[in-house]
């Protein structure tokens, strides 16, 4: 992999974190690494920091690229690619990011029989803990499947999927780190209620959801068996358990993960609707 030529064209927050995780996991040279986006001083940024090379025009960026990422948001994706089409190379390969556009869309604005790969990452590539499913086009092969995994190994984990169970992916672990950054704020505001310090609360809260996810992941144990093992009877955690019950925090985050993944279903709709017009 260390001499493919990759082009990451958006350089927001998705796009840089996954710049950075290339640079930092040393699988890529960052001479042969190429992003593009319409903010200059995230380009200049980018260059300084990473010693990578940047250009204002994504055509500029994919010329001569093996591998093109594609990181801009979902509604200009389809005049992005417009613009790539003359001059993606013949043979690269395609990796989209993008939520709720499916491999099929993608080949056909890009002019056809392209080479597609799929991910949905999360904002976790950040901190090179991202939690990433790939799925593989119709012209994909299974090396370029195998090129997406170690490109997306660089920020976290990575399990492959069909392709009909992208939207889900993108309603629970893409959409994912937003609900739990939104249950650390709430545990911390119950512990600033139950009397604790704001800054103590928030450390409290982090550490316990760090730990817990460890535990089951650590484990292998089923979650019930570890809430089993932490409600003694008549004691702090099931009467906890029966107020969550009560309000249906179990309800309320499927309902949310369910919405999440119909709107990412709805993302690519209007483009698909003008391909078949
Ligand atoms: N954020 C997440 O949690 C997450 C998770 C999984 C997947 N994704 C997917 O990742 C993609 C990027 O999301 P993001 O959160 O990284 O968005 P973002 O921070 O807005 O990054 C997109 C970047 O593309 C730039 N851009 C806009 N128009 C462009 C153009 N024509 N050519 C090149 N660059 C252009 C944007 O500049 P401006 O800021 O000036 O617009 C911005 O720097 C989305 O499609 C999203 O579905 C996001």
């Amino acid at each position: 992999m260390k001499d493919l030529r990759i082009a990451v064209i958006g350089a927001g927050n998705m796009g840089q974190a996954l710049l950075e995780g290339l640079v930092e996991s040393g699988q890529v040279r960052p001479s042969r690494i190429c992003a593009s986006d319409r903010r200059k001083d995230r380009l200049t940024d980018l260059k300084k920091r990473l010693r990578i090379c940047t250009e204002s025009r994504n055509t500029a960026a994919v010329k001569k690229a093996d591998i093109v990422v594609l990181a801009v948001k979902p509604q200009i994706l389809d005049k992005v690619l417009i613009e790539l089409k003359p001059a993606l190379p013949t043979d690269c390969l395609l990796i989209s990011i993008v939520a709720g556009f499916p491999t099929g869309l993608i080949e056909h604005l890009a002019g056809g029989k392209r080479r597609v790969v799929r991910a949905m990452p999360n904002i976790a590539a950040m901190v090179r803990m991202a939690a990433t499913a790939i799925c593989q086009g119709k012209q994909a092969r299974k090396a370029d499947m195998k090129l997406a995994r170690r490109i997306f190994e660089t920020c976290g984990t990575v399990t492959e999927v069909d392709e009909s169970l992208m939207d889900a992916v993108t309603g629970l672990s893409g959409t994912g780190p937003m609900y739990i950054f939104i249950i650390i704020e709430a545990l911390s505001d119950a512990g600033v209620r139950v009397g604790l310090g704001r800054e103590q609360a928030t450390q409290l809260a982090i550490q316990t959801i760090l730990g817990a996810g460890e535990m089951v992941r650590s484990t292998g144990r089923h979650p019930i068996y570890l809430k089993d093992m932490v409600t003694s009877p008549g004691g702090t955690a099931i009467n906890a358990l029966y107020s969550l019950e009560k309000t249906g925090l179990r309800a309320d985050l499927m309902d949310a993960v369910e919405t999440a993944t119909r709107r990412s279903a709805e993302l690519g709709k209007p483009y698909a609707e003008n391909k078949n017009s």
